[in-house]
């Protein structure tokens, strides 16, 4: 399956990318927005990639990026970098993706959210207010789009290394005081097996945590 990686260049696309890229079940297309990071994926990777940046582009040019995909895993982000890209990107570029999704016949979209996206009273009264508006509101499309989706809800990310085990799903709320904390290389590992179980996967909404669980028994509770 070839599968689109939008944000490839970041700490979640770039793992998610090499994991891919060693399965026999994936081809990664890794979408970049820089020629220096093409070369990168291209040259010292071995991984196609396409210089698209998702703010700049239009669905039809989206689209055309895509051609030849049958997923697409959304892990771009602005970052926080102020409100005017959390609309172009977190909201919009999300949005344009969803469409060219559309526009091109593929059926299956995997969203890195957030926790607690669809709980306004969680984040209404914080810092990221903005972000999470982006990010619930991309949620909600994605839900209404008719896609095959699947969207994660991540904690708080870390950049250590993968613990392969996830907090069983109706525990998660007690992993408030850790920000729901979430290894990036655990997040790529479980969005490679969302991509390979859509029939346990496809039209859920799933939180995700660090915990005591492996990443099979969670898929179980699904
Ligand atoms: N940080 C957290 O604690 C947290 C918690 C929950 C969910 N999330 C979500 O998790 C996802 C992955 O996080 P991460 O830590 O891997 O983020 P990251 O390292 O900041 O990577 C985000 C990537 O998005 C790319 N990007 C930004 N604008 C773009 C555009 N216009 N076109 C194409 N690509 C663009 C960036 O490109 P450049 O490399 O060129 O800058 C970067 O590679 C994001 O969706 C984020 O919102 C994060």
């Amino acid at each position: 399956m070839r599968v689109a990686v939008i944000g490839a260049n970041g700490r979640v696309g770039q793992i998610l990318c090499q994991l891919l890229k060693k399965s026999a079940k994936f081809e990664p297309l890794a979408v970049v927005r820089d020629q220096n990071q093409k070369n990168y994926f291209e040259q010292d990777l071995g991984i196609e990639a396409s210089l698209t940046s998702i703010e700049e582009s239009s669905v039809a040019e989206i689209s055309d990026a895509l051609k030849g995909c049958e997923a697409v895993v959304w892990t771009a982000g602005a970052g926080g970098k102020g409100i005017e890209r959390i609309f172009t990107v977190d909201l919009d570029g999300a949005m344009k993706t969803i469409e060219a999704c559309q526009k091109g016949q593929i059926s299956r979209f995997v969203m890195v959210s957030a926790i607690n996206a669809e709980k306004r009273d969680a984040w209404w009264s914080t810092a990221l207010r903005n972000y999470y508006i982006a990010k619930r509101t991309a949620d909600f499309a994605l839900r209404c789009s008719g896609l095959e989706y699947t969207i994660l809800q991540p904690g708080s990310l870390g950049s250590e290394s993968g613990t392969g085990k996830l907090c069983q799903l109706d525990q998660i709320q007690s992993k408030k005081s850790d920000f729901y904390l979430i290894q990036r290389e655990d997040l790529a590992q479980f969005i490679q097996l969302v991509l390979e179980n859509p029939e346990i996967t496809a039209q859920k909404t799933i939180p995700l945590a660090n915990g005591d669980s492996n990443m099979q028994e969670i898929l179980q509770q699904i």
